[in-house]
């Protein structure tokens, strides 16, 4: 019997995205793959039921129960949706798993395989499943028309015969691929851009985009697989102090710092806030895991009182989501990217030789088998696998 792959309608309110496109179906239905999408899954997305329809998928009531097989999921799944799957059901989306502790033992107890395509290793092969990446990349772009709404002024340096409009100074904390995509764009709109980051490649990657690197001579912070690594208290201090001047001059702010399995390094403090001129945008990305700038707050605009008038702070939350059709249709692509890795001639089959499979699973046959979601959760039981 082939396996069937659902896609659901996301139930987080404000959540516009789906997992599927009409694309993502037929690479599905190709590999042996029986589609079920619920009826107007990808409406808010403009996935029309009928395309995917055309494309080989079967549409269903919202809410038919799952019978097995795969589940494709945009949100992590809550705790009751977890417990409606049947044993065996494997799911496959954007986990959070070191948040969404009880829906991991949720899945552990109901026997579900869960994949977490937020631990995907970033490795080259698994570029076309990486939903960070995908997903990144439009927040990235979505951070700067949001500054550039709020800013009120054109960012290009523009001369005309009745006077000259100097170009926007836009100042990018953090350079990784949404800070990178955030420093393109703005270029793109004609910008002054500089970027700071920690990472030791970064400098080169900031300039290989249109940007300048401000090299603040703290050293570099790199950790594993491509990441960041927490600083020093002391030195995520230096690092505030040296950008204090960058930060007093930018017209827009846009900050998109992390550090994994850590709250957002605090970039910008209230007092450097304080110290920019009225009329100033700051957009922090990082809002909903801490804020890289004091006082924001995910997903609202505050005005914030500096000498002569106000700057605005603006907290992003799911701004993916105001880019759902293109947002949808990457993440759908890597859903169905790295179902192809586990489905063979339409069956099921877990390789867990495979550094993609083992890197992302989190729960199997009522096991935690991720060592470091295990060590987070410490399970009761002390199944850590
Ligand atoms: N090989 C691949 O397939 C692949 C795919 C995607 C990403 N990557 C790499 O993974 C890395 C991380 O990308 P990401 O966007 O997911 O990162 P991320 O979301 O974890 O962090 C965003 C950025 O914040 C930076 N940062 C952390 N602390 C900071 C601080 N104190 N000050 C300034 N900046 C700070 C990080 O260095 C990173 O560039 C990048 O090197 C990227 O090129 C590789």
């Amino acid at each position: 019997m082939p396996v069937t792959v659902r896609v659901r309608v996301e139930r987080t309110p404000g959540e516009k995205r789906v997992a599927a496109s009409p694309e993502s179906v037929k690479k599905l239905v190709a590999s042996g793959a029986i589609v079920e999408i619920e009826a107007g899954a990808g409406a808010p997305a403009r996935v029309a039921d009928a395309a995917c329809r055309d494309a080989g998928a079967t549409i269903v009531a919202p809410g038919t129960p799952v019978g097995g097989g795969i589940l494709f999921h945009v949100r992590p799944l809550t705790v009751a949706e977890v417990e409606a799957l049947p044993s065996g059901t494997v799911t496959i989306g954007v986990m959070d798993p070191f948040q969404s502790t009880a829906a991991v033992e949720a899945a552990r107890t109901g026997g579900v395989t869960a994949f977490a395509l937020d631990l995907l290793p970033r490795i080259s092969r698994a570029q076309s499943m990486d939903v960070l990446s995908s997903q990144a990349l439009l927040a990235g772009y979505r951070l700067v028309t949001l500054a550039a709404d709020a800013f009120g002024r054109m960012f290009g340096m523009t001369m005309t015969a009745a006077g000259t409009l100097a170009p926007a100074r836009v100042l990018v904390l953090g350079a990784g691929v949404a800070g990178l995509q955030a420093i393109a764009t703005a270029k793109r709109l004609g910008a002054i851009v500089s970027a700071n980051d920690v990472r030791a490649a970064s400098a080169d990657e900031v300039r290989s985009v249109g940007g300048t690197f401000i090299d603040l001579d703290l050293g570099t912070a790199d950790a594993s697989g491509g990441y960041a690594k927490e600083l020093a208290e002391d030195r995520a201090r230096r690092q505030q102090e040296l950008l204090a001047p960058h930060v007093a001059t930018a017209d827009i702010l846009i900050t998109t710092a992390a550090v994994p399995g850590r709250a957002a390094p605090r970039l910008v403090t209230a007092a450097m806030v304080a110290a920019m001129k009225p009329g100033s945008v700051l957009v922090d990305l990082a809002a909903e895991s801490g804020g890289n700038i004091e006082g924001s707050v995910a997903g609202e605009r505050l005005d914030v009182a500096v000498t002569g008038g106000t700057v605005a702070l603006i907290g992003a939350r799911d701004i993916q989501s105001d880019l759902a059709p293109d947002a949808s249709k990457l993440y759908a692509m890597n859903c169905a990217n790295f179902t192809a890795l586990i489905v063979k001639d339409g069956e099921l089959v877990l390789d867990f030789d495979d550094e993609l499979v083992t890197g992302s699973v989190v729960t199997h046959e009522g096991a935690i088998v991720n060592e470091r979601v295990s060590a987070v959760i410490q399970a009761p039981n002390g199944v850590s696998a």
